[in-house]
């Protein structure tokens, strides 16, 4: 037995989750008798500590020395084993350019190894000193209005000049050449949260060369973007404009490219001052944010070695359903265990009413993280910044070093996974449904919404719920990936689609695989152009239909058929069988007389296999119905 999906229930809420608790506790238990699993899943596994971490993001720059070790002790109380140094601690690394100080990070990691703390160094570059940006200005980041960012906050480098590419690497690899083989560093974060892009100097030069490298010819890219549309045709690569928004859809999807693939590279740069100083067995990560939009994270995760994310509860109630979402989002970044790089501890400072998890619920999103596949859970922060923009946030300690409410629950949750452990190790989950996440069809729409309403993120999150429910894990994939292992796959809005993919669906249902398109899906092509045929485009012959219309809903429609009745919201598209073998399974009842009586959701056998389109977003008891039936 190498592999164990382990799943539990979710539930919001603590008093319904205890009895969850203890089913997972028993599930472990039986773990231990039936598994002799290898660290499969696994990252890599470190001496003296657990295989499923709990940490913290320590800021030993911020106090002084003396303090440390009292810090320590309690985080080693805390079964804390893991801590995240030195992301933003450029100046105090390299106070002038080229002198170097790290005689304190040597102590820091040094004092962690003795409470049997392991590290991950965070390469410094989100936050430059302001000498650095006080003597090089043009490594300031220019937003889309042209205003040049200032020093005092952070993330206001631009990811495209070559002297902040230059002094990035240098203090990536003297970090490296200094802690490279330290036996108690296990991983690399390189900057903290990729985020804004640039438009400046450097950007407008690299992206017109980005776009020149993909299409050859002007003449190439102005037949694929259909810019004979308001004159915008172009004479030369130059002259196109660098911005990401009110701009030829096409443009905006190639600007949402050029930055996935600059994301890549500005990491490149950091693994090439690492990697030669580096032993194999440290990983090299960066730590991003959920279902952020900023660019294509499969190709940005595609040159390092784990996944990790920032856990935060963005809304005022904690939704298990999203979450776990995310977390599955996340594990298929580089189909294998991820880590929660950060989480709260019970609150953080940024959202308009900071509530607290509710007691328990710390406990309840730690396990949640584990039970969908993080080997690691780190907490932000171990204790606040006297000053700074982040004085409220939530933390472990206090200002005084001592514990705060949190802080028991947190070590609790370090004591159960030190007794789960062993368990749990080489696990990761298993799963025999998956959904297409496509970053492509996410921004496509989110250029022209068509109805406010339709958050590409929330309408997956209607499909998933229901599969999360009924099978305790679903895989979120790239469409290009590998479909084999799964008996259902689900495209909420796949509203790009490449031939490639569509050769890869057709060979999938062909193969026996049963897949089910949601609305606005196999409209439009690689370069966010329409097809000539209606949607889902190359999928309507398999489909045996095709949509013959799409409207934006001010109110939700009935819809009824043979799984039951409700209610289609937000958008609805009706459909036209082509095929005598198409089965409509659901109609739209009376309402804007365009959609009255014309079907809503056809589904048509292939061999073993099945093609299924969903025209609208309907309602959750009727797509627990479908996703059942
Ligand atoms: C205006 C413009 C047209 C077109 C329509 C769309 O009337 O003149 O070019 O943009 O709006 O509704
Ligand atoms: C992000 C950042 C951290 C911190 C937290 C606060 O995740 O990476 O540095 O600012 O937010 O929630």
């Amino acid at each position: 037995m190498t592999k164990i999906h382990v799943a539990c229930a979710e539930k919001s809420g603590a008093s319904k989750f205890l009895p969850d608790l203890f089913r997972c506790a028993a599930l472990f238990l039986l773990l231990v008798l039936v598994s002799h699993a290898p660290a499969l899943a696994q990252a890599t596994q470190y001496p003296n500590v657990p295989p499923v971490l709990l940490g913290a993001a320590w800021y030993p720059e911020q106090w002084p020395e003396s303090q440390w070790d009292t810090d320590l002790d309690r985080m080693a109380a805390c079964h804390i084993h893991l801590v995240r140094v030195a992301e933003f601690a450029w100046s105090a690394m390299e106070p002038e350019e080229g002198k170097y100080d790290f005689a304190w990070l040597d102590h820091a990691i040094e004092k962690a190894a003795r409470h049997h703390i392991v590290v991950v160094l965070g390469t410094p570059t989100a936050a430059p000193p302001a000498w650095l940006t006080t003597k090089y200005p043009e490594t300031l980041r220019v937003d889309e209005d042209g205003k040049r960012a200032e020093h005092g906050n952070r993330q206001q480098f631009s990811f495209t000049d070559p002297k902040y590419r230059e002094l990035a690497r240098g203090v990536a690899e003297q970090m490296a050449t200094r802690y490279g083989h330290n036996p108690n560093v296990v991983g690399w974060q390189l900057d903290n949260e990729y985020a804004d892009p640039d438009f400046g100097p450097s950007a407008q030069t690299q992206f017109h060369a980005w776009l020149q490298k993909k299409y050859g010819s002007i003449a190439e890219l102005n037949g694929l973007w259909t810019t004979t549309y308001w004159s915008q045709t172009y004479d030369t690569f130059d002259e196109i404009p660098v911005r990401a928004s009110k701009e030829n859809p096409a443009l905006e999807l190639d600007w949402k490219h050029f930055v996935s693939d600059t994301w890549k590279s500005y990491s490149q740069n950091q693994i090439d001052g690492i990697r030669p100083y580096a032993d194999p067995r440290q990983f090299v990560t960066t730590n991003t944010m959920g279902w952020f939009e900023g660019f294509d994270h499969y190709v940005v995760y595609s040159n390092l070695d784990i996944a990790s994310w920032d856990d935060y509860i963005r809304e005022p109630v904690y939704d298990p359903a999203l979450n776990g979402a995310t977390h599955d989002l996340d594990r298929g970044f580089k189909h294998k265990n991820f880590w929660v790089m950060e989480t709260e501890p019970a609150f953080v400072n940024w959202r308009k009413t900071n509530n607290p998890l509710d007691k328990g619920q710390i406990r309840e999103t730690a396990w949640q993280a584990v039970g969908h596949g993080a080997d690691a859970v780190e907490y932000w922060q171990w204790r606040s910044a006297l000053n700074g923009q982040e004085q409220y946030h939530g933390t472990l300690v206090g200002p005084d070093g001592l514990p705060v409410p949190a802080y028991a629950e947190i070590q609790q949750v370090g004591a159960e996974f030190e007794k789960a452990g062993a368990a749990l190790s080489g696990t990761t989950p298993h799963s025999q449904a998956a959904i297409l996440e496509n970053y492509d069809s996410r921004w496509a729409i989110d250029f022209q919404r068509h109805a406010a309403a339709f958050d590409p993120v929330e309408q997956l999150i209607s499909f998933y719920r229901p599969l999360r429910q009924m099978t305790q894990a679903v895989d979120v994939i790239a469409p290009d990936a590998p479909l084999d292992e799964y008996k259902l796959v689900e495209a909420p809005a796949l509203n790009l689609l490449s031939q490639a993919v569509a050769r890869h669906l057709i060979d999938y249902v062909n193969h026996g695989g049963n897949l089910v398109l949601g609305p606005r899906s196999g409209m439009k092509d690689s370069y966010n152009a329409l097809y000539t045929d209606r949607q889902p485009g190359p999928l309507a012959g398999l489909l045996g239909a095709h949509v013959e219309e799409y409207y934006a809903l001010e109110n939700p429609v009935p819809v009824s058929g043979e799984i039951g009745s409700g209610t289609s919201q937000v958008w609805a598209e009706f459909l036209t069988p082509s095929d005598a073998q198409t089965h409509v399974v659901m109609r739209y009842g009376p309402s804007n007389g365009w959609l009255d009586g014309q079907p809503a959701v056809v589904t048509r056998k292939v061999g073993k296999g099945s093609i299924t389109y969903v025209g609208g977003w309907l309602d959750d008891g009727l797509m627990n119905k479908l996703t059942v039936s």
